[in-house]
């Protein structure tokens, strides 16, 4: 039979994206309008592994909706990764009383906690949580909106400079192993171009977009690239130098846009996201589930398997590569 739960402890992991604080928010209200007890765990696996807890009230969440980044910090963990790790991490929940742990990260941090319910016996569920996407069976995570809006913007300034000066940018986005980012901020910044992992054809990407005779017919573009690479070789800096040496004639920029995409204000969007997700981790609590991720599909909660979550197929729908290269013609 299940255990009763009394006390949930909550934590934030991996890279913060914006709206983690609405998360934080609404599973400490959600519970304590339980009835339940909540403790936040600070710096992610490796706060919980030194012990770094505290208890949250519905005072400590105040004004936090608003607030970029995580007030829980964050962190990638070595130790978590190995057993003794999780041995350690799991011996201070029990210490703590806390008989489920929510965990609000990505990929990385939804496998960290699916090992540990593997190995212990501790009911763990998952808020997906990270501006990358690549969550598979929720169709936004926690922070993504956020973060294409900003790059959206960006790109909207890097454009007068583009235009005013005749050139071609690579604009280099996050994404880690995915395309998301790149590919959205480009449909919505009228971008040129796309250069995704997902779109792997014999095709040569950069071929494929100057072979569209793009100078023909417009002074300027943009690519946006992701930021993965494919044995090593990617990136907005290769693609440049490629256009430098195979195209002398293009007047060739790049601007990489890092860690100013994970900041700022979430987005209302996100922080609705957020908020209906942290609700559902205390309701799925109270329904039973365990080990599984909550997210969002077509606009209704569910409940995804971690095993599912993290394998890493989340397509990207072929359909917005093409609106993308009709578009830009
Ligand atoms: O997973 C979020 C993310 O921002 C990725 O897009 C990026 O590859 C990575 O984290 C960067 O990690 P760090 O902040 O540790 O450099």
């Amino acid at each position: 039979m299940a255990k009763r739960i009394s006390t949930v402890g909550i934590l934030t992991s991996g890279g913060d994206a914006p709206g983690m604080n609405a998360a934080i928010r609404a599973v400490t209200r959600a519970a304590i309008y339980n009835g339940w007890k909540v403790k936040g765990i600070y710096r992610g696996y490796e706060g919980l592994i030194n012990n770094e807890i505290k208890d949250l009230t519905t005072e400590s969440v105040s004004s936090t909706i608003q607030r970029g980044g995580t007030i829980l910090k964050t962190a990638r963990s070595e130790e978590f990764m190995t057993e003794a790790g999780r041995t350690k991490a799991y011996e201070n929940l029990v210490a703590n009383g806390i008989d489920a742990l929510i965990v609000i990260g990505g990929n990385g941090s939804l496998s960290g906690a699916q090992a540990l319910a593997q190995e212990h016996d501790i009911t763990c569920i998952g808020l997906p949580g990270t501006i990358d996407n690549d969550l598979y069976g929720t169709d936004s995570t926690i922070g993504y909106d956020t973060a294409l809006n900003t790059i959206v913007e960006c790109v909207d300034k890097i454009r007068d400079t583009a235009t005013s000066h005749d050139r071609i940018f690579f604009i280099e986005v996050m994404g880690r192993d995915a395309g998301f980012l790149a590919q959205n901020s480009a449909i919505a910044a009228g971008a040129e171009a796309a250069i995704i992992p997902e779109d792997q054809t014999d095709i040569d990407q950069l071929e494929q977009f100057i072979s569209r005779g793009v100078r023909k017919s417009k002074n300027s573009s943009i690519v946006i690239v992701a930021e993965a690479t494919k044995d090593g070789v990617g990136g907005a800096m290769h693609y440049a130098e490629r256009v430098r040496n195979e195209y002398p004639q293009y007047d060739v920029r790049v601007t990489i846009l890092g860690h100013l995409q994970r900041g700022g204000k979430p987005s209302a969007f996100d922080r609705i996201l957020a908020s209906r997700l942290g609700t559902a981790s205390i309701e799925a609590l109270i329904e039973g589930q365990r080990n599984v991720m909550i997210g969002i599909s077509n606009d209704q909660i569910v409940y995804v398997p971690f095993t599912k979550a993290i394998k890493k197929d989340k397509p990207i729908d072929k359909e917005l590569i093409n609106v993308l290269n009709v578009l830009s013609i």
